[in-house]
């Protein structure tokens, strides 16, 4: 929605103009799957699709919040009494930001916020990574709180593995709160730095396809524990920090020291590999060749399938479709059990590869998958005044 129609809205709702208009992406993660939680690299890029935010401070310690993409009226909370695991709907996620700034000792007393967002709720494109970093950055200019955006990412980090209760890394966060437009960003989770790589493929007449399938298994979160908490488990019968320890070189030698450990032998071997995935594709696209990241893309979607196993049919049958139809990479995107696919085409091959996956979609009785081109945009920032 567009900086003035959010205005508009706020105004309606809270009787008096915003104090500013800020907006912060979805994203789309190019390679680097369940390696944030291991120290290890990703890859993503900021999606047009991003969370808009009108938003005045308050002084009295009261914070209203508002969806137009939630069927509720305002909800009023208090920050005092704000308190982590207590709420169980969408306000968890803005409460949650409010939360953690305050715990840092940042002194946010109160706000009016109206939200509206175009990233895809359930599709695995971080809409939740938008919904904390437009609120982070509204507040931090709002507070003069001077924090730059990859400290904004850790703390809703923070909020969402404290407040909200989900065990997530940091790719997201940073995503929404760091990308650059025309760029993916080559991140390393365990020191933080970044790296932009030029990601332009329509100059070399290419496409970046997001195919969201609709579905949303229930089970994820438990699953992406589960691998979270196995992944340690490697780390530690390995005697390393974490898996980001394991080189590809020792990779045999790790999976031979992990014996009949056959579980945590296929976690490890995930994120050992993928690891090395992410480098050859920042290698490859700075080399000047986008086309030969098609075959990475597929090895890491056959590792996510096969050794991580949070693929399901419906990515599998996504990414099968594309190839057969002429893609030159697909994979699954972000923590899986349904959510999107990401598909690298010729663009004179999208035609046929979007009606293919439709068709195989209609075929399997499935709901009709949403498709649209990724384009990489900017970061989070301030749209008004
Ligand atoms: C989700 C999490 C991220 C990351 C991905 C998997 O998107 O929020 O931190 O772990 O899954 O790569």
């Amino acid at each position: 929605m567009g900086a003035q129609q959010v205005t508009d809205r706020f105004t309606e709702l809270y009787g008096t103009a915003p104090q500013g208009v800020w907006a912060a992406p979805g994203r789309v993660n190019l390679i680097g799957e369940h390696t944030d939680y291991n120290d290890g690299f990703v890859m993503p890029f900021a999606l047009p699709h991003r969370t808009t935010a009108a938003v005045s401070p308050r002084t009295d310690g009261i914070l209203r919040l508002h969806s137009a993409d939630a069927d509720a009226p305002v909800a009023e909370l208090t920050v005092d009494a704000l308190a982590p695991g207590t709420d169980r709907t969408w306000t968890a996620y803005p409460a949650g930001v409010v939360w953690a700034l305050r715990e840092a000792g940042h002194p946010v007393t109160g706000a009016d916020i109206h939200l509206s967002s175009t990233v895809p709720a359930g599709a695995g494109l971080s809409s939740s990574a938008a919904l904390e970093v437009v609120v982070a950055l509204a507040l931090n200019d709002l507070y003069g709180l001077g924090l730059d955006g990859g400290r904004l990412a850790l703390l809703c980090r923070h909020a969402e593995n404290a407040y909200v209760g989900a065990p997530v890394g940091i790719m997201d966060q940073t995503a929404s709160a760091c990308c650059e437009a025309g760029h993916a960003l080559f991140l390393d989770t365990r020191d933080l730095t970044r790296r932009q790589i030029p990601f332009d493929l329509s100059a070399e007449g290419l496409r970046l396809l997001v195919v969201d399938t609709r579905v949303e298994h229930s089970h994820s979160q438990g699953e992406y524990g589960w691998r979270r908490a196995g992944c340690e488990k490697g780390a530690a019968l390995l005697g390393v920090g974490a898996l980001r320890d394991i080189p590809h070189s020792g990779l045999d030698a790790a999976l031979a020291r992990l014996g009949d450990e056959e579980e945590i032998r296929r976690l490890v071997r995930h994120v050992v590999t993928e690891n090395a995935r992410v480098r050859r594709v920042v290698d490859l696209l700075e080399a000047g060749d986008p086309r030969a990241i098609g075959p990475v893309l597929v090895e890491g979607h056959a590792s996510l399938r096969d050794d991580f196993r949070v693929s399901c049919p419906e990515l599998d049958l996504t990414v099968e479709t594309a190839l057969a139809a002429g893609a030159l990479g697909a994979r699954m995107t972000g923590g899986g059990f349904g959510g999107s696919a990401v598909v690298l085409a010729e663009e004179t091959d999208v035609p046929a590869v979007t009606a293919a996956v439709r068709e195989a979609f209609a075929a399997a009785d499935l709901t009709a998958p949403r498709t649209f081109e990724a384009v990489p945009s900017e970061g989070a920032r301030r749209l008004l005044p």
